[in-house]
């Protein structure tokens, strides 16, 4: 049977995949639980595809972090794309956390959290016109500026609002991430940033032009890193960067350090904060810069599961697929960068079957909808339940509604109960902002 994985070791046990995640357990009666919730019970109430958060996890992150940069005083701006719910940004907001926004409609999300307006920034390759002005007009603490286009873009706008624009030019370090090649962004042949050679020049001009207040530099070279040597190379840079440009006769107070944590999957050793926070210190420490970073992924990405059932599981030949009522469209990081999450039955009594290797996929007619291939799960019979973790980063944000399929309900779970967040979007929601012209004549 051709069940061919691309890893070297074999997929973590049930046993392993919860021991790592400190919201999860296996109750020998109530099954899996997100913090003593059992999911069972969110699943007979609200139905699936559903997706689950927990709050205390992203509290316990959010502090976590919070305490690993406390020593060098940089400060957070959560990354707004990794999971937009007011109620996650609220939980972010509640620990002080700034953000780090790329869309008009990012930043009124931000807002609409309690987040100030001084304590986001925003970053992005293609910010229009009117983003900038929605910027400015609410005064946003920093722009990331990509590129010497949208400086003038930029410089036009504010002066044109007697507005001054705080900004930090994102840099493109030329480094390689060793991340998803989707998913890396700091290496020369990618779109974002200003290549690392035209850097100095460009800060002087910023300094010159009317409504620009250059303030320093940022840097974001990719998500889902796990080692610490790409960020200490760009951070290296960065601070090469900051020393040029003092000796110009700028000021720079300010390098923001970007995102870009990565966190275990499968069995991938975990990149702790602390790390990241000695690799900032020890290239940026001592040089009197206010630091930021822009994390997404590792804040939330644990606090989340995609809550599922199984329709049924057919046999073709020798392959076994277990097909769920989710699918590519509720969650597209499998099929997009061949993501590996973790995947746990829910039942007490599916935890301890025998276990039989199986394709999981979704019901969306492409072959690209594949969860997982060769994943050693109970023979699970119809409506069995089945979690896919460590979703609540690039889950429900990157859902559609592909194949006419409504966008999955959301719960947060805390406090020893759970909420429903967002329900699920109806049938009749799909198609109600919809116009059919009347036929004419
Ligand atoms: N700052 C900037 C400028 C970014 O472009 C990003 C992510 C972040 C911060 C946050 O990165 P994080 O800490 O979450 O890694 N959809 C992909 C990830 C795309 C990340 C895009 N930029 C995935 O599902 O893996």
């Amino acid at each position: 049977m051709d069940h061919s994985s691309s890893f070297d070791t074999p997929d973590p046990s049930y046993a392993e995949l919860i021991a790592a995640r400190p919201s999860l357990d296996m109750h020998a009666h109530d099954g899996l639980l997100m913090d003593g919730v059992p999911l069972a019970a969110i699943a007979d109430a609200v139905g699936t595809p559903s997706w689950v958060y927990s709050a205390a996890t992203i509290t316990r992150r959010a502090r976590r972090l919070r305490e690993a940069l406390a020593p060098i005083g940089a400060h957070i701006h959560y990354a707004v794309k990794a999971n937009d719910h007011l109620a996650v940004l609220g939980l972010l907001a509640a620990e002080g956390c700034g953000a780090d926004v790329v869309s008009a409609g990012e930043l009124a999300r931000a807002r609409r959290a309690g987040i100030d307006p001084a304590d986001i920034v925003f970053s992005g390759v293609g910010k229009t016109n009117g983003e900038l002005r929605e910027a400015l007009g609410c005064g946003v603490g920093q722009i990331n500026v990509e590129s010497a286009e949208e400086l003038d873009m930029l410089s036009a706008v504010a002066s044109s609002m007697g507005a001054t624009a705080r900004i930090a030019l994102r840099v493109n370090p030329d480094v390689d991430a060793g991340t998803h090649a989707k998913i890396t962004t700091g290496k020369a042949e990618n779109k974002f940033g200003i290549p690392y050679r035209d850097a100095v020049n460009l800060a002087l001009r910023a300094s010159s032009l009317p409504g620009i207040q250059f303030r320093g530099i940022a840097l974001h070279i990719g998500s889902q890193i796990l080692s610490m040597t790409p960020y200490r190379a760009a951070y290296a840079r960065a601070a090469e960067l900051v020393g040029i440009l003092r000796r110009q006769g700028l000021v720079i107070d300010v390098v923001d350090c970007g995102g870009g944590l990565g966190i275990p999957y499968r069995d991938e050793p975990a990149a702790a904060p602390e790390a990241l926070a000695g690799a900032i210190k020890a290239e940026l420490g001592g040089l009197n810069l206010k630091l930021m970073v822009e994390p997404g992924r590792w804040l939330v990405g644990p606090a989340g599961i995609l809550l599922t059932s199984v329709v049924l599981v057919k046999f073709t030949g020798e392959r076994r697929f277990v097909v769920l009522d989710a699918a590519m469209n509720d969650l597209i990081r499998p099929s997009l960068y061949e993501a590996w999450h973790g995947i746990l039955p829910v039942s007490p009594v599916d935890a301890v079957a025998p276990q039989v290797l199986a394709d999981v996929v979704g019901p969306v007619c492409e072959s690209g909808d594949t969860f997982a291939r060769g994943r050693s799960l109970p023979a699970f019979r119809p409506d069995a339940r089945v979690a896919i973790l460590d979703t609540g980063a690039y889950g429900a944000v990157m859902s559609s509604t592909y194949n006419a399929r409504p966008l999955a309900a959301q719960v947060l779970v805390a406090d020893g109960g759970w909420k429903l967040i967002r329900p699920r979007q109806s049938i009749e929601d799909l198609w109600r902002d919809e116009i059919v012209p009347a036929p004419q004549g």
